[in-house]
């Protein structure tokens, strides 16, 4: 049997010098209701259950003795709104943790959200719903934001992190989907295999071999051997290909393939190149005039990582004098905002119409990730990504925030509470805690900030209802503070 104590409280960013104590009605009814302060039953206290499908993350810690699931809040009351029709793995596993959802298809606009967010304790969009500025202003309950989706351009990260609102996402769950996407291009491209099928469509029986060739034995150079990079590394193989790659970084290599000492050996040497960088300074425009030109004659060039990378007119030029043999781009500087006809033209790009005439070119709509499987490993990350933070205040894996966790509370540990508290990176805040909390039984702690937000967890023992009234009301009055949570 544990007690139960959950609150949390925020410091509006606009009045840091005044805390301004702002407890919502849930908590306020925790405080002054004696009834919600009693011991939950055995079958109140849930057991954290992730889905036993795909590759969910445990939300435990391995080897940890049996992890006790904290509340932050009375389970009926916390509500999350999932937009955009993310996932149905997702809101089963929000709703198997007794959190009310509130599942939408389609996205909101602003004016919808601002109205109605601040009922909200968490939120899950994809990439049409924008958070914005005002809308974190009127999201006073909010605490953590899923991103169902690869990118986060669409929330103001700042804005979130200023209140200390969490925002996580999903980088990395589909990876598979593009390296898979480029196996496929790998056999087109050598076997003109969309030329081809385009001629059929048309009623044209084309039957050549003629400079098409066979996988096996051919060199692909895979440029950032990264999550994407690696998996085709050893799919490629797979299809008897010999591999070489190119990383800023010094990286094992897997199965037979080999790290190359320059970007130049690469594309000197591979019969394919594929791109799977990030898309960063040092990486728009890497691949050139000059670099194109490096190439072997009558190599093939893939790019699937961002639109950015590769010039494009210099890629026409390379494919139209044959020096190159075909492509793939997936990717593109300036990408439609929605789908429909005549939509990618030479207004949207200037060398468009250049690539969509030349042979053996394969131009996709940034498809590269967009599988049923990817959205379902999506829709697990970020789902458990929501829980551990509600319920562990685990912040491993946000975008705006820094990464701090700490091992569980076990079902053994009894008044035991676990702060978290969000709050300003500035001089004597972590004194400012520990005068608090320092003459208490302080398990374990630990804290860590990115700019101008850092984060503290600490687990204390040992403590009393009065000991957690007093020592919650001071932790949202210090200086610094942003939100204070507490999860027991
Ligand atoms: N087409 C799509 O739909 C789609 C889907 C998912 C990801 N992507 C893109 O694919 C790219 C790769 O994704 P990932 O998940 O493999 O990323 P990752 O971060 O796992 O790997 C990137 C690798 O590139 C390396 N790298 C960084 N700068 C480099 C440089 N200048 N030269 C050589 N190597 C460099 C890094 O060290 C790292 O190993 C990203 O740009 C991502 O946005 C596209």
């Amino acid at each position: 049997m544990t007690s139960s104590y959950q609150s949390f409280t925020r410091v509006e960013p606009s009045s840091p010098s005044n805390p301004g104590f702002v407890a919502p009605s849930s908590i306020q009814n925790v405080l002054n209701d004696p009834v919600a302060q009693t011991s939950h039953s055995a079958a109140e206290t849930m057991a954290f259950s992730p889905p036993t499908h795909g590759r969910a993350r445990s939300v435990s810690i391995p080897g940890a003795q049996a992890p006790r699931l904290l509340q932050p809040f009375d389970r009926e009351e916390i509500n999350i709104l999932l937009l955009e029709n993310v996932s149905k793995g997702a809101v089963n596993m929000l709703r198997e943790q007794g959190y009310q959802v509130d599942f939408q298809t389609g996205s909101w606009s602003e004016d919808e959200l601002i109205e109605k967010i601040g009922d909200y304790h968490a939120i899950g969009i994809r990439s049409k719903t924008r958070l914005t500025k005002r809308v974190f202003a009127a999201a006073k309950k909010l605490l953590v934001v899923g991103c169902f989706c690869i990118g986060t351009n669409q929330v103001d990260l700042e804005a979130a992190g200023e209140r200390g609102i969490a925002v996580f996402n999903s980088p990395f769950a589909n990876s598979r989907s593009v390296a898979e996407l480029v196996i496929g291009e790998l056999v087109c491209l050598s076997r003109q295999l969309t030329d081809r099928s385009q001629e059929m469509r048309q009623g044209t029986w084309n039957k050549v071999s003629k400079n098409c060739f066979e996988l096996r034995g051919k060199l692909l150079g895979i440029v950032g051997y990264g999550h994407i990079g690696s998996q085709l590394s050893v799919l490629a193989e797979s299809m008897g290909m010999r591999v070489i790659y190119y990383d800023v970084l010094p990286l094992m290599p897997l199965g037979s393939a080999r790290q190359a000492d320059s970007l130049e050996e690469l594309l000197n040497q591979s019969d394919f190149v594929s791109l799977h960088v990030p898309e960063l300074p040092e990486t728009r425009g890497m691949i050139g005039v000059k670099e194109l030109s490096q190439m072997k004659k009558g190599s093939y060039l893939i790019n699937n990582s961002r639109g950015s990378v590769v010039d494009l007119a210099a890629l026409a030029d390379a494919l139209e004098s044959k020096h190159v043999a075909g492509c793939a781009v997936d990717v593109y500087p300036r990408e439609p905002a929605k789908n429909g006809e005549k939509s990618f033209t030479d207004e949207l790009n200037p060398w468009a119409s250049r690539l969509q005439r030349q042979a053996n070119v394969i131009l996709t709509p940034h498809i590269g990730g967009s599988t049923e499987e990817a959205q379902s490993m999506i829709g697990i990350e970020v789902g458990n990504a929501i829980c551990r933070y509600l319920n562990f205040g685990s912040s491993i894996g946000a975008v705006n925030f820094p990464e701090v966790s700490l091992r569980p509370i076990t079902e053994s540990e009894v008044r035991v509470i676990r702060i978290c508290y969000v709050h300003h990176n500035q001089p004597g805040a972590v004194l400012a805690v520990n005068e608090i909390i320092g003459s208490h039984n302080v398990d374990k702690q630990t804290t860590d900030s990115l700019k101008e937000i850092a984060y503290l967890l600490a687990d204390i023992s040992g403590v009393s209802e009065n000991d957690i009234r007093d020592i919650y009301s001071r932790l949202s009055k210090t200086q610094s503070c942003i939100l204070t949570r507490l999860l027991s």
